[in-house]
């Protein structure tokens, strides 16, 4: 097997020589040709069952699509899993595995905080028929019920970035209850979380694996079991990604190494320049010593990843005083941008998990250092 670097450039692609192009086909048949019904009706039995089309009729691009396809086995092979499942956003994703959390008689979720704001509320909400028990990432074990059916965990967490160990969260939730870990802001870069024991992977694919800020979408890479369980889903409940933005994420992942690296290179000197302003009162970054007590970076992750976060009074005032970056939602692209997680991404988070007003989270892109410097000196110094 090549290196990461070489399949995420080849991933999902080696037959493409044989079929004699150079860049993954884009299929937009929303329904195909049926052989004849009873063929017709088998395939559909076995796509609804999550299983692949074997030879048979595609059916319907509900059950099964070519080139979303190719990105899941591309993502799956980056993420050391038997497969992945793709969605139309990261949320939808999530939901997935909570259907398929419910559907399996065990609606009781374990998860640790801090989480995205919109995950943490689809939890509080119980919208889908799951109840939560919010633990720290040594509290898991105390936190489990006959009834748990998942342990939800970010590393790095949005938005403090903090680390938790996967492995020990592994050996807290015992072998029957599988832990998910969303690795949206590593990216299978710099963390594979099956390595450590996890069961599934999740993606906010709207984020470094797009990387460009231009398409949403979301994926779960896990066991051949998992991912038959939310096909399913998907199939019944329609949370599709479309396979222009499939091909648009396949691509995306061939540039994936170049960017977190390159990225991450830059967001280290920006978080070593904000340590040092006076008006930054903390600075958070897996990349400071103080930020991974557990060490690890190098052990678990093998960067500290381009995302950081940091306080300031006046935080409000800092992010509209910015010029060069863009003051706005989400992450992961080739550009800087910053916001308020109080005010905005984790908004809908219960008061008493809310973060720091004085928090602003910034995801570091691929601009000069020096020149993020300056902008962020300026609207320092004008807040
Ligand atoms: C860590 C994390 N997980 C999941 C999501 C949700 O993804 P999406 O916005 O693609 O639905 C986000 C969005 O910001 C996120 O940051």
């Amino acid at each position: 097997m090549t290196r990461l670097d070489t399949r995420s450039v080849h991933a999902g692609r080696d037959d493409l020589t044989a079929l004699g192009v150079h860049v993954p086909p884009i299929d937009l048949s929303t329904t195909y040709p049926l052989p004849g019904v009873e063929a017709g009706g088998a395939s559909y039995d076995e796509l609804a069952l999550g299983n692949g089309p074997d030879g048979g009729s595609l059916v319907y691009q509900r059950l099964w699509n070519p080139t979303v396809a190719r990105l899941e086995e591309a993502l799956a092979e980056l993420e050391h899993c038997d497969g992945a499942v793709a969605f139309g956003s990261g949320m939808a994703a999530l939901t997935a595995c909570l259907l398929a959390t419910v559907a399996a008689g065990k609606p009781h979720v374990v998860a640790v905080r801090p989480l995205y704001g919109g995950s943490d509320h689809l939890l509080s909400t119980g919208l889908l028929g799951t109840s939560v028990s919010w633990a720290t990432p040594s509290g898991v074990a105390a936190a489990i019920r006959p009834d748990t059916g998942l342990v939800l965990v970010e590393t790095p967490a949005n938005p403090t970035v903090e680390l938790v160990d996967i492995a020990q969260v592994v050996r807290q939730a015992g072998p029957e209850v599988p832990v998910l870990v969303d690795n949206t802001f590593a990216t299978p870069v710099l963390q594979q979380p099956v390595d450590h024991g996890a069961t599934l992977v999740l993606h906010s694919a709207t984020k470094y694996l797009g990387g460009h800020g231009d398409v949403m979408g979301g994926l779960v890479a896990g066991t051949t079991e998992w991912v038959a369980r939310l096909r399913q889903v998907r199939a019944v409940t329609g949370g599709l990604l479309h396979p222009l933005a499939a091909y648009e994420l396949h691509r995306g992942l061939q540039t994936l190494p170049v960017r977190v690296r390159a990225q991450q290179s830059v967001a280290s000197k920006v978080a070593g320049w904000l340590c040092d302003h006076p008006a930054v009162d903390k600075v958070f970054y897996p990349g400071l010593p103080e930020c991974d007590p557990l060490g690890l970076v190098g052990r678990q992750q093998a960067g500290p990843g381009a995302v950081l976060a940091f306080t300031t009074k006046e935080a409000a005032r800092v992010a509209a005083s910015l010029r060069l970056i863009t003051h706005a939602v989400s992450l992961g692209g080739v550009d800087t941008l910053i916001q308020h997680p109080a005010g905005l991404t984790h908004r809908l988070v219960a008061a008493e998990a809310r973060p720091d007003q004085d928090l602003l989270r910034l995801s570091v892109g691929l601009e000069d250092a020096e020149d993020l410097i300056s902008d962020l000196a300026q609207a320092l110094e004008r807040a």
